[in-house]
Order: structure tokens, then sequence, then C-alpha cells
């Protein structure tokens, strides 16, 4: 009979971040990395947008770099399995979404199952989709966060790895709530990555459990 311990799942320590922007949370995982407190390798970092500042991290950090547009590609369809090829042969364990302001189609699902990971600035499921900062204060919720997930088909519905609570001041705006949160963000996600890295936890239903 396998132990508990050889059944976990043996991924490669390779992470692909997936950006579109500004990179932030790509540099609290460079930088938790290179502190020496994730044992993981960033085997590359993919954007979608050509002049994402993320990009100019990545390459600073000594990362390999990638932009595919997905304008050259007919169809959703195609773009994902060209990002699932590029980053299969790179022997990635697991992608990480972070600011990749595209849907995840079934192509790349199937090609990385429970291995995608994104973060999202709300206690989910409040606030998914563009905009969750402005839509808690619009909202008036006295509290609100960062949530860490694995990503399915449904945007920012996949199961919960772990949540951080950020409270809303009254003298909030988008942009001191939205500061707020990254905070959590940074501290959250190189968290989740080593749990799921570390064969910490199992997917049952919509739950995320931890192993003993
Ligand atoms: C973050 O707020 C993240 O939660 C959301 O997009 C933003 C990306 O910021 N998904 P950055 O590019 O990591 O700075």
């Amino acid at each position: 009979m396998p132990d508990a311990k050889s059944e976990r799942p043996q991924f490669p320590r390779r992470l692909a971040v997936l950006i579109s922007g500004r990179g932030s949370n790509l540099q609290s995982i460079i930088d938790t990395i290179a502190r020496g407190e994730l044992d993981a390798t960033i085997g590359l970092v993919l954007s979608n947008r050509p002049q994402a500042p993320g990009l100019a991290r990545a390459a600073d950090a000594g990362i390999e770099t990638m932009c595919l547009s997905a304008a050259d590609y007919p169809c959703r369809d195609d773009y994902d399995r060209a990002v699932a090829g590029s980053l299969t042969a790179r022997n990635i364990g697991i992608v990480c979404l972070a600011g990749f302001m595209r849907l995840v189609g079934q192509p790349l699902l199937d090609a990385f199952p429970n291995r995608i990971l994104n973060i999202h600035p709300s206690l989910l499921p409040a606030f998914p989709g563009l905009g969750a900062q402005r839509q808690a204060l619009e909202h008036g919720v006295k509290v609100t966060g960062a949530t860490v997930h694995f990503v399915t088909a449904d945007l920012d519905g996949g199961p919960i790895l772990l949540q951080a609570a950020v409270p809303v001041l009254d003298d909030d705006v988008e942009e001191t709530l939205a500061a707020r949160i990254l905070v959590q963000e940074h501290r959250l996600y190189p968290e989740a990555i080593r749990m799921v890295l570390d064969g910490e936890c199992t997917v049952d239903g919509r739950r995320v459990l931890r192993r003993r």
C-alpha cells in the first residue's frame, strides 16, 4: 500500500506566471524565491500584452519572457493551446495567473488540472470580475480582502486556497483600498504556491482541505 507521502502529487517546482500588466504579484513571487522563502523556480513569464510592465521585472530577474497576443490566433482555443504548449515545453508544474486579463479556456485547464492558481482582490465569492475594490466600496462592505483560488471554467469561481481580510475604512477610495489589499496579496500568493508545491492540500469538491 502506498504511504500517504507517496500519494502526494509530484509537480516540478517550476512556475509559470501569466500577466497582462504591472506585475507586482510577479515581483513578490520573484522576491520571495530570492529570499529563500519559496523553493521554486520561475521557468517562464508569459504576457498577452507586449507592453506589460511586468515583462521588464521578469527580464531584470533573468527570467525567460514570452508574449503571445490573442489577435495572432484564429480562436480562443488555439490561443489556449499555444499557451499550454509553451508551458509544457518548459516543464512547468504550476501556472500562476497574476493580473492575467483573460479567461482561461478548456485546453489550458485540461493541460494543468488543479494546477492553475489565480489571485483576486476580494473575498470571493463577493465581487468577482473587474473592479473588485470599486465593487466593494460601492456595495458598502466593511471588510473585503484577497483570495487565492484554483482556476476553473467559472470566472473567479474555483476552489479557494487562502483568503485574507482587509477592513474598508471610511475615507477609503479605490486606490487606497487597492493598496492595502495588495499588501495582503503579496503575502498570500507565495504562501498558496508553497502549499500546492508541497502537496499540503487536497481539493474535495469546492473545498480545499489541508492534509493531515
Ligand atoms: C491584482 O490586484 C490581482 O489581484 C488582480 O490583478 C491585479 C494584478 O496586479 N488579479 P499586479 O499586476 O500583480 O500588480
